[in-house]
């Protein structure tokens, strides 16, 4: 069964706390939550303090994704601030290999984020050194866009490429009851929402309820 994860970086953060809570008691499998530096991507976000703050509420694994430059002066911080997977974007690592190393250094599963103009292939001499792989289905740095339909044909090859290995695939942008039976059935492992899950009408209950429905259809069709 797909994971999914809900992105606080649609959450009111004024009531983070228990927004996040509400998430776990939906079901959620991981908090998923965006940090962004402005200078990577146009945005500024959350840091350190907010993970840790995070991490005292929920008790389900925390997802960190860092759209950072230079994302390994700050893995220890976000280590200690209850991390338990750190990504780092292949775009923003000269040395992608050894920040790996350091991620798992620091005790974290180590993730790998491509940006949609980035090729699959990019990242084959690093599968060893990788447990996560997130392929971003928007351009990183704002929640509410349109999901890039042709990152499926990465998912698909980023399918071929792990298999038989223990590593998760991640679609990351513009995933709702649409787009979610489309990356599962290219290959997506864990789903990263948050427009569909923090802003859903009916809440957040809701908005995972309804992704799970798609997510079990989705999977009926697969084996009809
Ligand atoms: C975008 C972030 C995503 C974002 C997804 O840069 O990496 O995690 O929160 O948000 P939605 O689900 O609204 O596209
Ligand atoms: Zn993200």
């Amino acid at each position: 069964m797909i994971k999914i994860a809900p992105s606080i970086l649609a959450a009111d953060f004024g009531r983070l706390g228990e927004q996040v809570t509400r998430a776990q008691e939906a079901g959620a499998d991981l908090i998923h939550i965006d940090v962004m530096d402005g200078r990577f991507v146009p945005n500024i976000t959350i840091g350190p303090a907010v993970v840790e703050a995070v991490a005292k509420v929920a008790a389900i694994p925390l997802d960190v994704h860092l759209m950072i430059v230079e994302p390994e002066r700050y893995l220890r911080r976000f280590a200690d601030s209850g991390a338990d997977s750190i990504s780092v974007h292949i775009e923003a690592c000269t040395h992608l290999h050894r920040v790996l190393g350091q991620i798992h250094e620091v005790g974290c599963r180590a993730g790998v984020a491509l940006n949609p103009h980035t090729p699959a292939t990019a990242l084959r001499e690093v599968l060893d050194d990788a447990d996560i792989i997130n392929v971003m289905t928007v351009n990183p740095g704002f929640g509410g866009q349109r999901f890039i339909s042709g990152m499926t044909i990465k998912l698909r090859t980023l399918r071929e490429m792990v298999a038989g290995r223990d590593i998760e695939i991640e679609v990351d942008g513009g995933i709702n009851a649409e787009t979610l039976p489309i990356a599962m059935a290219a290959g997506a492992t864990i789903a990263i929402a948050g427009t569909c899950i923090f802003q859903h009408e009916k809440g957040i209950a809701a908005g995972i309820a309804e992704l799970r429905r798609a997510a079990s259809m989705a999977t009926a069709d697969e084996e009809s």
